[in-house]
């Protein structure tokens, strides 16, 4: 019996050698299809691996006829129906923890970009200007770091910022306060997270709890001057809110990695110089990349000789 795997996003060569070198395995790697081809296609795969540009639709999995198992390589499943997966039988799996650290330094890298101008005063000096004033920054010594969502990246991103000496406080519905004492931090509710903090970076998975949690209420009782980090999900954020927020001199700046959707290459908040961005960027290491494929080839290997499954 040989299983077919379709790779249907970029995976790191060398991440994907478990599947390539497995008996009874067959590995096509086809990263340019369109919605109605992937759906022609699917029917004859036994297993879908991606990464985050191919939407996973009910549409996609009902005609997907022998398909048993899609492989994440990466945290967010969001791209993925998790609904018709289950009705259909079809197992997700994803790679929790192997971009977690890429994910914090792409954080902190935003963090201390937007403090200090960086990407605004590189563009000016590529246009030939040798600017020293408009790109005056702030230090981040002593500044407030709000943590909203304190799970894998966001402890990373926290214990980070306190290298900076920052003071961090962070929000989670599982953060007790025994585990701030220890990790050093102060913890509160998201209002007290979002009243007190200088910058404010979210690190929650994007659920219907948290579709724009951070909109125009919230943005109306952060501090004059807050600054915002999304290296998370697009649509956590309120873009319109944020907009508005920056247009209003609310918010002195914010650092996107991510957009509510992608590609986003014509977006206004682009057109803002408060704004600094990169193209979903916070996974992407030579390193975090090949962590995730190795995970999510192992599991699917796993799960279609010896029908094991590890996660969701
Ligand atoms: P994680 O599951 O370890 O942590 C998420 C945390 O969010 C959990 O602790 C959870 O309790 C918390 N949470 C859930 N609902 C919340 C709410 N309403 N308010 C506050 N906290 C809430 O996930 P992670 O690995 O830390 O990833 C965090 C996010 O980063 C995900 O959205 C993931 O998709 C994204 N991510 C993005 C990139 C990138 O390339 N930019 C890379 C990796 C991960
Ligand atoms: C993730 O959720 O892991 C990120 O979106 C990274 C990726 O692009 O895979």
């Amino acid at each position: 019996m040989t299983y077919k795997v379709l790779i249907s996003d970029p995976l790191s060569e060398d991440g994907i050698q478990p599947l390539r070198a497995a008996e009874g395995i067959e590995v096509d790697v086809q990263t340019d299809l369109s919605a109605d081809e992937l759906a022609e296609k699917i029917g004859s795969y036994d297993a879908l691996l991606v990464r985050s540009q191919t939407k996973v639709t009910r549409d996609i999995i009902s005609q997907a006829k022998n398909l048993k198992i899609i492989g994440r390589a990466g945290v967010g499943v969001d791209n993925i129906d998790l609904s018709a997966a289950t009705e259909y039988g079809v197992i997700v799996v994803n790679a929790p923890d192997g971009n977690t650290n890429s994910a914090a330094e792409h954080t902190v890298a935003m963090l201390m970009s937007l403090a200090r101008n960086i990407p605004q005063a590189f563009l000016s000096l590529k246009n030939k200007k040798w600017d020293r004033k408009t790109h005056v920054g702030v230090e981040l010594k002593g500044k407030t770091l709000g943590v909203i969502g304190m799970g894998r990246i966001g402890v990373e991103v926290a214990m980070r910022a306190k290298g900076q000496r920052m003071k961090v406080i962070g929000y989670d519905p599982f953060l007790t306060k025994d585990r701030a004492e220890k990790l050093g931090i102060d913890y509160g509710t998201v209002e007290d997270v979002i009243k007190v903090a200088d910058f404010i970076t979210v690190h929650t998975p994007l659920l219907k709890e948290t579709k724009h949690m951070i909109n125009k209420a919230a943005f109306d009782k952060m501090k004059d001057g807050v600054q915002i980090i999304n290296c998370a999900r697009g649509g956590i954020i309120d873009e319109d809110a944020l907009y508005d927020a920056i247009k209003d001199g609310k918010v002195a700046g914010a650092a996107l990695d991510v957009f509510e959707e992608e590609p986003a290459t014509d977006h206004c908040l682009l057109d803002l110089p408060e704004v600094i961005a990169t193209p979903h960027l916070g996974a992407s290491t030579v390193e975090a990349q090949e962590n995730v494929a190795i995970d999510v080839s192992h599991d699917v290997v796993r799960y279609l000789t010896e029908g094991v499954a590890r996660n969701p």
